[in-house]
């Protein structure tokens, strides 16, 4: 009787994410979807077997040629989907290997903590036999040894699926010693996170995977040539490797595809919304679908809300408005609007939503997450959500607005060690930009003397 309680609880949990029924979802046009079930009950591995599983793997590992496979996803141009649209064929052709180079790691960014985002959750959690094919198929093209899922703390039912899963993988000669007698050895291991945005930076989760604090490291070296313990490793994002086996089994031509003429990006995506819509989840849909057919899916705004603002993939992206709807989305097109593409979850912010609170909200989390390394980043980030704070309550001072744009600026791409700063940056200016006058209306005080006289030197 508990048991079916808590299942029917699980199904309603997963039912209210992935919003295409089975129906609708084929494996022609949805790689990455298609084998989940109306239910929301895991793909084991008999299921997953039974629906084209591991078939990629068996053929690559016939044909025993990593670098066919990286041929295959550099011409597919899958680009990475944790948020920077790198392409992880480019990327895996410059990981060092070969000569007397040693066997490194391939690592799975799955620390998911950017606000407002949860595709990668959806695929770990209802079918972690994809991503192990995809780790699997990684491994091969970047000759890695031992892999790692560096999943987000909160995460407990991955974690749960994930490693039973790869018992159901190890069992059936998938992973292990010699995959599947090829004399191929590849074997992965779930390591939890404690819960930092920082952690998803992928040097700083190389750091935290070896027990050290989760700062970034300075770049060069790239992880491909020397990462977790010093070994060439690759870093890539949950929906990036479950697009590869796929990829490798149907091939490029047939990814590029996918997207249709929407864009020159291929392949499909996970895209999402978070907000007051009237149903918030998560679609498969072809890679440069427009943020208006995906706010219809979402039946558009809860109640009579009308809509003022998106952020397009996260609460580190640019903020557009309605009348760029109607751009296709992806990595390119939305960064010719002075935002990222970022994760592809949208989330849609209503009329009455006062952007200064919410810019306040949000530079709360980066002030929080901040790792500290860099100054305007550890220090700017909390006197930005200071100054925010003083125009919510209307207590602003002359010169602030003008101040926030300086900090801002401050934390702008390649002036710190990551892009956490430029991410925390960006929604802030685009908020200044197209909502100023929202912000000039909390300014009610000339300038104060805290702003005109610097501190004196000692009394710090
Ligand atoms: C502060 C910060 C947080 C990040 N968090 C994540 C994350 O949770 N998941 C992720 O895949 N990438 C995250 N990234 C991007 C990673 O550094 C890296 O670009 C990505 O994992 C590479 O995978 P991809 O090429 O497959 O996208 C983050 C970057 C920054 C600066
Ligand atoms: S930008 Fe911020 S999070 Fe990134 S290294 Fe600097 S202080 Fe740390």
């Amino acid at each position: 009787m508990s048991e079916s309680i808590s299942s029917q609880r699980t199904s309603v949990r997963y039912r209210s994410r992935l919003l295409q029924p089975e129906a609708d979802r084929h494996p022609d046009t949805h790689p990455l979807t298609w084998r989940l079930r109306d239910d929301g009950e895991v793909i084991w591995l008999d299921e997953y077997l039974r629906k084209e599983g591991y078939q990629s793997i068996r053929n690559a590992l016939d044909n025993g040629d990593p670098q066919a496979i990286i041929a295959t996803m550099k011409d597919a141009n899958v680009r990475g989907r944790g948020g920077a649209g790198f392409s992880a064929g480019l990327k895996w052709s410059l990981t060092l290997q070969g000569g007397d180079m040693p066997r490194g790691y391939l690592i799975c960014n799955a620390d998911e903590m950017e606000p407002g985002t949860f595709k990668d959750r959806l695929l770990m959690e209802q079918q972690p036999h994809l991503l192990i094919e995809g780790m699997i198929l990684g491994a091969l093209a970047n000759n890695s040894f031992y892999g790692y899922i560096f999943l987000r703390g909160e995460y407990v039912e991955a974690a749960r699926v994930l490693n039973r899963a790869l018992d159901e993988a190890r069992e059936a000669g998938w992973l292990g010693a010699s995959i599947n007698g090829s004399g191929f050895d590849f074997d992965i291991a779930v390591h939890t996170g404690a819960g930092r945005y920082i952690c998803g930076e992928e040097t700083a989760l190389i750091n935290s995977l070896e027990g050290k604090r989760a700062n970034p490291r300075a770049k060069p070296p790239f992880p491909g040539q020397s990462g977790a313990w010093g070994k060439p490793s690759v870093v890539n994002n949950v929906e990036t490797l479950c697009n590869v086996p796929a990829v490798i089994l149907k091939g490029a031509d047939w990814y590029q595809a996918l997207s249709g003429d929407r864009t020159d990006d291929g392949g499909s995506k996970l895209y999402g919304v978070s907000g007051p819509v009237e149903k918030p989840g998560l679609w498969e849909l072809p890679m440069g679908t427009t943020g208006a057919e995906i706010l219809e899916r979402a039946g558009g705004m809860r109640g009579n809300r009308s809509l003022k603002a998106w952020l397009p993939g996260g609460a580190s992206t640019g903020f557009l408005l309605p009348e760029h709807l109607e751009l296709p989305l992806d990595f390119d097109t939305v960064g010719k609007e002075g935002s990222r593409l970022g994760t592809g979850l949208l989330t849609v912010v209503p009329q009455e939503q006062s952007m200064v609170a919410l810019m306040r909200n949000l530079e709360e989390f980066f002030a929080r997450e901040s790792c500290g390394w860099c100054t305007p980043c550890r220090d700017g980030l909390p006197w930005t959500v200071k100054l925010l704070w003083a125009l919510e309550l209307g207590q602003g001072e002359t010169g602030d607005i003008e101040l926030l744009d300086k900090l801002a600026a401050d934390c702008g791409p390649g002036l710190t060690f990551c892009a956490h700063a430029p991410g925390a940056a960006m929604p802030l200016q685009t908020a200044l930009k197209h909502f100023r006058q929202e912000f000039e209306q909390g300014v009610s005080k000339p300038r104060g003397k805290a702003h005109q006289d610097p501190i004196p030197v000692g009394e710090v």
